[in-house]
């Protein structure tokens, strides 16, 4: 039996940690709209405004020694124990210690010494900050008399220069004071027209601003001179590091509660009005917004405001299967990480530093299938967005900065699968909404206004983009790399300072990719019916796409599977002749997908090869076999030990689309198998090895080839969350949105009974009853709307406001 650290707590919406010790930091994240912070159990992490690099509140160190180290703490000092709510950095042994990861929110409880402390940290709605209540009360017999210092380290801004500018950044700090409010305003003065603070709803009986005064020049985040010695210095900070820390004192009677708002904010001032006085900051807007969350009655509200928005966002899917695993993934936490990958995109978690990536073209337009039910008016936004950094040719930046919505010069483009994914993205929305006036929405290309077309002819660029780059088979040209961003094929890299992906282009007309065909024929065909929707003639593309099939059938099948790709030279990849690598996962899932040979068997072939080949009990693997040595023409992919990341790891990321094309057949068992492998509920009891939260899905676990096959990494920002999203929601449980309405279309393992979901769609509710009264995987045998028998198994769009009883039976 391996050990678990917590539990699920479903009725709560929350993963209850008991252990602080667990495997890896297991970490949430608080806001949703433009002010975030990333949490974890133990209260480590930090918060920023829109952009992670370069609107930083408070400083993080990362892969630091001991690990996760740094974040909003709370010390609080009873006689001469020192201890925090959340166990670190003091790390002193707790009585009690819970960590309640709930949606937005996370809760602290610690206990020692007959004192309970309850932390909750959430970002209120319409909010640019993290609020921290903090409870204090004696739940002992004596009295207590307690010193209470809390701690943020500001970071300077820009996530970067901050760790690397230091000849600069440690002489240009400044704070002020204003009664129980530190503010941090280092470079105000000059170009930034915004500033921070720290507040509590108290009087403070001290303070200190500067941290070697405060921490000592000698001691680590366990152990502050101040908080030892239980006296704050009042410091006032002159560059070097600026923090914020309050003290107060607090008496308590036995049985006696003190509660106290904390709100570490961030404030934007219009550059008339960015002063009170000579070099005194305007504080009007922050006083504004502290004056919101001054009692804890306030607070309390807000949290609940924020939790009936996660009730409705969530109303929007709730499944009844009787597995407990099942629907608090698709319930809960599925949805949840969904919105969190459509706000971060690979940006911040504990493996993407927030400093590196911006929002991606393929990974933001694939994140949107995970979240658009959810928000749709945020996610059409979105898409425009995304479409505006698309250049004329229908070629696409590779990345973009969420705060200026710009192209990322530096990475460039070049990922021939780019363009296509657009297409997913907006037919989903439009699926999920019938607004097809997304369509006609003015679109600029590579955001300059003076060159737009509708978003439609976006979307007929993305899709000539791979018809005029094909190469020698026929099949799409695959530029630096497809969706497998490890698989370089035109980047012949030999020099260990330079990116495997960017640099060393060859620009070469050979290298083709079977991903990018099977995704062209998949999208094209959607871009084919939305042209048919708008009437235009569609004779043309169809004919690309015939093209592509018989290409696929002609050079991109092995016997057993499809080829993965060719390379620079026009040689084979993922084929039986190679001696590494003879299978890859993608060419099955897209071409799988697409159905592309499906009449001649060439669909449950692939798939079969992926079970026999590249299916192991934790998941399905990329690659086999691993590669062992360095090919040069097939780039960063053959750098990884074997097992890992895109070198055999298991990419949870591509095991959907082998679950979809299961579906696809019909094969209900293995489809649910497969996920079940990789969907982290199910995963919770082998925590120890896994490593990851249980509760979101991670990119990687590692593979049959790997050290430790079974051990998952880069948990949160991962295409993961929306492809399995896609899997279950649609695919296996078989709600699909449709053009007119919803598709009743499962395909599940035969031994589940009955099931039941209730979906809300475009405004009306749908209650769907559905049996299985024959032990099938697929196929609809007849089905009722409001007790009257429909043919077929699409429930027609009804009026917004309505509701609607389905009942399906499968047979
Ligand atoms: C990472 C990237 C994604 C890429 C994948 C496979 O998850 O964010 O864009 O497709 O790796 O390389
Ligand atoms: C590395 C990773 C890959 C990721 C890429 C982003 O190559 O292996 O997953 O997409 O970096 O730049």
């Amino acid at each position: 039996m391996m050990k678990t650290y917590g539990h699920f707590d479903d009725a709560n919406r929350e993963y209850v940690i008991t252990d602080p010790k667990t495997p890896f930091p297991w970490i949430n994240y608080l806001g949703n709209e433009e002010f975030f912070g990333l949490i974890s159990n133990t209260a480590g992490g930090y918060c920023f405004y829109k952009d992670a690099k370069f609107r930083r509140l408070t400083r993080y160190r990362y892969n630091n020694v001991p690990m996760d180290t740094g974040g909003r703490y709370y010390y609080i000092k009873d006689g001469d124990t020192v201890w925090n709510p959340g166990w670190k950095p003091t790390q002193t042994d707790l009585d009690f210690y819970e960590c309640r990861h709930g949606l937005s929110y996370s809760k602290f409880i610690g206990e020692k010494d007959g004192v309970r402390s309850e932390l909750t940290c959430f970002v209120p709605k319409g909010t640019n900050a993290e609020v921290h209540k903090l409870t204090l009360e004696n739940i002992s017999n004596v009295r207590k008399k307690l010193k209470l210092f809390s701690f943020a380290e500001w970071c300077l801004w820009n996530g970067m220069s901050d760790m690397e500018n230091f000849q600069r950044n440690l002489s240009v700090g400044e704070v002020e004071i204003e009664d129980s409010v530190i503010y941090h305003k280092t470079e105000y003065k000059e170009r930034r027209d915004h500033y921070a603070f720290f507040s509590v709803n108290a009087p403070i009986d001290g303070f200190d601003t500067d941290r070697e005064n405060f921490i000592g020049l000698y001691n680590g985040f366990e152990k502050p001179v101040a908080v030892a010695e239980g006296s704050p210095r009042n410091s006032v900070a002159h560059g070097w590091s600026p923090i914020a820390s309050h003290y107060i004192e607090v008496d308590l009677e036995p049985g006696e509660k003190r509660e106290l708002v904390f709100v570490l904010g961030y404030i934007e001032n219009e550059k008339e009005e960015k002063w009170e006085s000579k070099g005194v900051i305007n504080k009007t807007k922050a006083k504004a917004m502290i004056a919101q969350f001054d009692t804890s009655e306030k607070v309390d509200a807000a949290l609940l405001a924020l939790s009936k928005d996660w009730e409705k966002l969530l109303s929007v899917y709730q499944v009844s299967t009787g597995d407990e695993k099942l629907d608090r993934m698709v319930n809960i936490w599925n949805p949840y990480q969904c919105m969190v990958t459509f706000n971060m995109s690979r940006s911040a978690s504990f493996f993407e530093s927030g400093i590196g990536r911006g929002m991606g073209f393929r990974d933001s337009n694939q994140d949107l299938i995970g979240f658009v039910h959810q928000a749709p008016e945020r996610a059409k936004q979105r898409i425009l967005d995304i479409a505006a950094t698309q250049f004329e040719d229908g070629s696409a930046y590779h990345q973009y900065q969420p705060l200026t919505k710009r192209g990322n010069a530096d990475i460039g483009g070049d990922f021939n699968d780019d363009p296509l994914w657009l297409i997913l993205s907006v037919s989903a929305y439009i699926k999920e909404t019938g607004d097809w006036s997304i369509l006609d929405e003015i679109v600029p290309y590579d955001n300059d206004e003076s060159k737009a077309t509708d978003l439609f002819g976006h979307l007929t660029r993305s899709f000539t983009f791979t018809t005029k780059n094909l190469g020698p088979h026929g099949l799409p040209l695959i530029g630096r790399a497809d969706w497998n961003d490890c698989l370089n094929l035109n980047c012949f890299s030999d020099d260990p300072n330079e990116s495997f992906q960017t640099t060393g282009n060859q620009m070469g007309r050979t290298a083709e990719s079977l991903m990018i065909a099977g995704q062209f024929v998949l999208y094209g065909r959607e871009y084919v019916e939305l042209c048919k929707r708008r009437g235009i003639k569609t004779a043309d593309s169809e004919g690309h796409i015939d093209a592509m099939i018989d290409a696929v059938k002609k050079d991109g099948w092995d016997g057993e599977w499809f080829l993965r790709a060719y390379d620079y030279y026009g040689k084979k990849v993922g084929s039986k002749e190679n001696d590494e690598a003879q299978i890859f996962i993608e060419s099955q899932g897209f071409c799988t997908m697409a159905e592309i040979g499906k009449e001649e068997g060439l669909c449950q072939k692939a798939l079969d090869s992926v079970e026999e080949r590249l299916a192991c009990e934790h998941g399905i693997v990329l690659n086999n076999p691993a590669f062992t040595k360095y090919v040069i023409e097939y780039g960063e992919i053959s750098t990884y030990p074997p097992g890992y990341k895109e070198n055999a790891g298991i990419f949870c990321h591509n095991n959907p689309w082998i679950i979809i094309g299961e579906t696809k057949l019909g094969n209900g068992d293995r489809a649910v198998d497969y996920w079940k492998r990789i969907a982290p509920a199910y995963r919770e009891e082998q925590s120890e090895l896994h490593k990851m939260e249980p509760y979101v899905y991670s990119q990687m676990i590692a593979g049959k080839d790997a050290f430790k096959p079974g051990e998952a990494k880069n948990s949160w920002l991962t295409g993961t969350a929306a492809w399995n999203w896609a899997a279950i929601s649609q695919d296996i449980l078989g709600i699909k949105p449709g053009y007119d309405g919803l598709m009743i279309d499962p395909c599940i393992s035969k031994d589940w009974k009955a099931y039941a979901i209730t979906r809300k769609f475009r405004s009306a509710t749908y209650r769907i009853s559905i049996r299985n009264p024959d032990g099938v995987c697929k196929g609809v045998k007849s089905m009722t709307v409001n007790g009257q028998p429909v043919d077929g198994n699409i429930v027609a769009a009804v009026e917004p406001g309505s509701s609607v009883d389905v009942l399906v039976t499968l047979g």
